[in-house]
């Protein structure tokens, strides 16, 4: 039974090394304004550690993953005043985050591949929200199950639960909307290089908050591949408590 999971294991890693490499590149150059503490909100406490740490550390832990890219503001003081060489290697950092999470992303895959060297155009990007300390394992690695053979590339997403309201600006409703087919985007969002950058910089003026939107303009169609609730989005201060919980109760790491 072990041999065989090893087996598998051997194989996928092969397979999948042999084609292309996987890095995973985290933005991380937000102010977090709705969370509204001077602290940007990837360095808030969170389970003993900087939220970001576990976004770091749950990719660290996948042995697909070559490199980790943190993308951080130029003028971001913070992130020295710990310490991160248990990632050694593995994580690289730079200080080159924009006005927008497109323009971090954008800015950290370009500097990677042309200052760096690190990428090559076909590798696999997982760009992954710093503000998403709860991504599992199992999740990572349904993702990259789920998309590697995959044309376009895609994302993890749930489908949405809740009805659905139409509001106006007066909060009445005004209609309500079918659910069906309707689905919440969660991060990693796993591209091409070449596709990702070609997306982003076509997509340059237009108000995107996640990378699937940029390829989608495109005229392309991500995949969505299954996630569930727990890796949430933090955003306001009463996310932390949620996130907080999860962390404890998980027995992946
Ligand atoms: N991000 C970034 N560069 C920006 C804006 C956001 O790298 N100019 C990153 C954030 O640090 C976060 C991710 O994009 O990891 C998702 O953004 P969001 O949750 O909106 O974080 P903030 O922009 O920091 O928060 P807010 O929108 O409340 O200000
Ligand atoms: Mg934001």
């Amino acid at each position: 039974m072990c041999f065989s999971l090893i087996e598998q294991f051997s194989t996928q890693f092969f397979k999948y090394s042999m084609m292309t490499k996987f890095l995973a590149l985290i933005p991380a150059a937000g102010s977090g304004s709705r969370m509204g503490n001077e602290l940007p909100k990837q360095y808030l406490p969170l389970d003993n550690h900087p939220m970001i740490y576990h976004a770091i550390n749950t990719l660290w832990h996948n042995p697909l993953i070559t490199q980790i890219i943190v993308v951080l503001a130029p003028d971001d003081t913070v992130w020295f005043k710990y310490d991160w060489s248990h990632f050694s290697k593995k994580l690289i950092i730079l200080n080159c985050g924009g006005v927008t999470r497109a323009e971090s992303v954008l800015n950290g895959l370009l500097t990677a591949k042309q200052q760096l060297n690190l990428v090559n155009s076909h590798d696999w990007i997982l760009v992954h929200d710093a503000a998403r300390p709860c991504l599992s394992m199992l999740q990572l690695e349904n993702l990259i199950n789920g998309l590697a053979e995959d044309e376009v590339g895609g994302l993890l997403a749930i489908p949405v639960a809740d009805t659905l309201k139409l509001g106006n600006a007066k909060h009445r409703i005004m209609q309500t909307q079918p659910r069906e087919n309707l689905w919440q985007a969660q991060t990693p969002q796993m591209f091409r290089y070449d596709l990702l950058v070609k997306a982003l910089n076509n997509a340059a003026n237009v108000n995107i908050t996640d990378d699937a939107s940029a390829i989608e303009a495109l005229g392309l169609h991500p995949k969505l591949v299954p996630s569930d609730a727990r890796n949430l989005k933090v955003t306001y201060p009463h996310d932390l408590a949620l996130a907080e919980l999860i962390l404890q109760q998980r027995s992946d790491l």
